[in-house]
């Protein structure tokens, strides 16, 4: 019939695609973990069911003028509701693992005390279809999503949060621990410090550098802290968390430009992963780190230190950085330099996978490196039913090829999440960056495999 013969002709020509790679799967070896990755804000909606709480981004989207067109997240993907169709898109793409995180005010609507039975067993129904599909879950115990309440008392500029996320994180693992081996404490605590509570891009929206500093802290214990949780409620936990990072480039060998890339080299890819190593924070690159020393209390050396069994490596961009006047404190600013960008102004930058794996491969106390997020957001139209975005297949293939060129360089990667497998809310850019392998359409809820996925569908079956 003409539909068997398009669906030969597409198999084909994916698998004529699949020469063009200089890879197959097996080059990653046995034990590589492939796996798509969400985050519960980005995707459940449902933001007011079943109990849930409030959290700071449900606050944050009401503010005039934070999100782009003034979008939401109330409904998103509907994921609360449709998860065994969305769950069922990864083994289908071919992949074995899918991480997702955990809606603190979910589990605990006033962020500590009393729990929501209806939120705990939605997670144990996104796991038990995790598990029927053969799918292997990785949770994200922190991925932006504040209680409200926690806010109102502080958030994370309260030392306090530190006993906050510790008892939220032994609820989760003593509820799913026996389910669930691979755990992620913090996504990007980065982007928290700096979106968050310094800029006021991302919820909260505080804005003012005096956040900076105690908030880092706060992160830097609490990954750690989350850390010990996970290893004492299920001793045969792979626990983790997660870094953004960014290869950086100074933009001439001046000396000036060269300490200025190693400022933001050290806020952007060592300010979290040091101190969890013993090595502290960097304040060689960076002397004005020194002033995190007035949040710290004795002990704390101890208490920041954590011998995770891996860390999660998330890359997007690489950027180049010059020296600036203009811009206190960091003396330095980046330079858009002329080069492809996909739909969100990050540089394509292929090479800076590869650079920043064997960054991070250097660390001795690192024992394994998993890349949790990597993705593009481009403008995917729907067309005859289909979306063609070939760009996508390229970055993804691009990607990779970098990541195995370090692998077999003796860098101890062994992991690779595609963010994402959904198209989903965009946190301040809502919902018009698409980094989806499956294309949703918000107004009637349909999926469509893009070509992308499908690409990995082929790259991927057995
Ligand atoms: C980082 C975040 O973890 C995720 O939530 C976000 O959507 C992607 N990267 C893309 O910006």
């Amino acid at each position: 019939s003409f539909d068997d013969s398009t669906e030969t002709l597409k198999v084909l020509s994916l698998q004529a695609e699949q020469f063009r790679n200089s890879f197959v799967k097996e080059d990653f070896g046995r034990g590589f973990h492939w796996g798509t990755a969400t985050a519960a804000y980005q995707i459940e909606g449902a933001t007011t069911t079943h109990g849930r709480g409030a959290s700071i981004w449900d606050s944050f989207v009401k503010r005039p003028g934070k999100i782009k067109n003034a979008h939401h997240a109330e409904q998103a993907c509907e994921h609360y509701y449709r998860y065994e169709e969305d769950l069922e898109f990864v083994p289908a793409l071919g992949f074995g693992a899918y991480r997702f995180s955990i809606s603190w005010s979910r589990l605990l609507p006033e962020g500590t005390g009393k729990v929501n039975q209806e939120g705990v067993d939605f997670y144990h129904r996104i796991i038990d279809k995790c598990l029927s599909l053969g799918i292997v879950p990785w949770i994200t115990l922190y991925h932006w999503d504040l209680p409200q309440a926690l806010q109102d008392k502080g958030g994370w500029k309260n030392r306090d949060i530190i006993a906050w996320f510790a008892d939220y994180a032994d609820l989760c693992t003593r509820e799913y621990g026996h389910k669930v081996k691979n755990w992620l404490i913090l996504n990007e605590p980065m982007a928290v410090a700096a979106l968050g509570y310094t800029t006021g891009q991302h919820a909260p929206g505080l804005k003012g550098l005096h956040n900076f500093l105690p908030v880092v802290h706060h992160l830097a214990l609490c990954q750690a802290e989350g850390g010990r949780v996970v290893r004492h409620n299920v001793p045969d936990a792979f626990v983790g968390t997660t870094f953004s990072c960014s290869a950086v480039e100074p933009h001439t060998s001046s000396a000036r430009d060269i300490r200025a890339a190693g400022r933001i080299d050290a806020l952007m890819n060592r300010l979290f992963i040091e101190p969890s190593l013993g090595l502290g924070y960097p304040v060689d690159a960076f002397p004005f780190l020194k002033k995190i020393k007035k949040y710290l209390h004795p002990g704390d050396e101890e208490k920041l230190r954590f011998d995770f069994d891996f860390v999660g490596l998330q890359n997007y961009f690489r950027i180049v950085v010059k020296h600036s006047l203009w811009r206190p404190v960091l003396w330095a600013e980046e330079v858009k330099v002329n080069a492809p960008r996909t739909a969100m102004g990050w540089e394509i930058a292929p090479e800076g996978m590869y650079d920043i794996l064997k960054q991070f491969g250097k660390y001795e106390g690192i024992k394994e490196i998993i890349v949790s997020e990597n993705g593009a957001a481009f403008p995917d139209e729907i067309q005859d039913g289909a979306v063609y975005d070939p760009q996508r297949r390229d970055f993804f293939r691009d990607y990779l090829q970098n990541l195995l060129k370090a692998k077999r360089e003796g860098v101890r990667v062994n992991g690779y999440f595609v963010w994402s497998l959904l198209d989903n809310f965009e946190w301040a850019e809502g919902y018009d960056p698409r980094f989806g392998l499956v294309h949703v359409d918000y107004a009637t809820q349909k999926r469509t495999v893009k070509h992308s996925g499908e690409w990995f569908a082929n790259l991927l079956r057995n």
